[in-house]
């Protein structure tokens, strides 16, 4: 059969990127999480010290900024400038002004085509924000996938743990409420659930039970 792209939209800490990565494997697709590539330019911005509400100073640091997703055993390593920032992008401080970066038309139009490029010809997972309605168009299974924010931020709160991040339930809720805002505000290809995507809220559902939901509609489409 021949392999199918498949977009996974929805909030933040939806259990999109948990989800994606494992239909991705069950099908032996390439998973590609977007948000990293947002994550990485936002690492660096705050580095360099930049004005974030710059757009021509966005533009200006990603014209000179190499970002390289590559798979990996069990998921996906991110390279800013050829160092390892896998971990790095993960914190409080990059997931605080991300948004505020990732609304900028010159960043999308740079990640957009690099994340098509990514995905040309091949079978893929791909997880973001706007993969559905704007970097893949065409997938042949578009999924929109929510939970109640309350669910999400109690989530992100164990899976914090794991790493031993311990930022407080409310203050994460917070944030995730906030990003979600900005994220389905901006002027630029919002968060938006495509026309014909399938909505799946997890918020009941166990990781296995949506990865199940998700094969199945993908299986229906091979
Ligand atoms: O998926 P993740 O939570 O890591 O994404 C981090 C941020 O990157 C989002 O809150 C959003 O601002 C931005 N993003 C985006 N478009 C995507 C993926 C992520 O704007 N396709």
């Amino acid at each position: 059969t021949k392999p199918i792209q498949i977009a996974i939209d929805g909030p933040a800490a939806a259990g999109k990127s948990t989800i994606a990565k494992i239909v991705a494997e069950k099908l032996s697709y390439i998973y590609i999480d977007t948000g990293a590539m947002y994550r990485a330019i936002t690492l660096k911005a705050l580095t360099e010290g930049i004005n974030m509400a710059s757009n021509d100073e966005a533009g200006q640091l990603l014209s000179k900024t190499e970002i390289d997703l590559q798979p990996s055993g069990d998921g996906q390593l991110v390279f800013l400038d050829k160092k390892d920032v896998t971990e790095a992008i993960r914190s409080q401080h990059v997931t605080k002004a991300v948004s505020e970066m990732a609304a900028h038309e010159q960043v999308r139009q740079r990640m957009v085509e690099l994340q098509q490029q990514l995905a040309d010809g091949r079978g893929v997972v791909m997880d973001g924000r706007d993969i559905g309605t704007h970097v893949l168009p065409e997938a042949a299974l578009k999924v929109f996938m929510s939970a109640s924010v309350e669910e999400r931020a109690r989530r992100r709160f164990e899976e914090n743990k794991k790493r031993n991040i311990l930022t407080p339930l409310e203050e994460l809720q917070a944030e995730i409420a906030k990003r979600d805002k900005m994220d389905s505000e901006r002027i630029v290809s919002p968060l938006r659930q495509a026309d014909d995507a399938i909505f799946i809220d997890t918020t009941d559902l166990t990781i296995a039970q949506a990865a199940q939901e998700i094969l199945k509609l993908a299986e229906e489409r091979l």
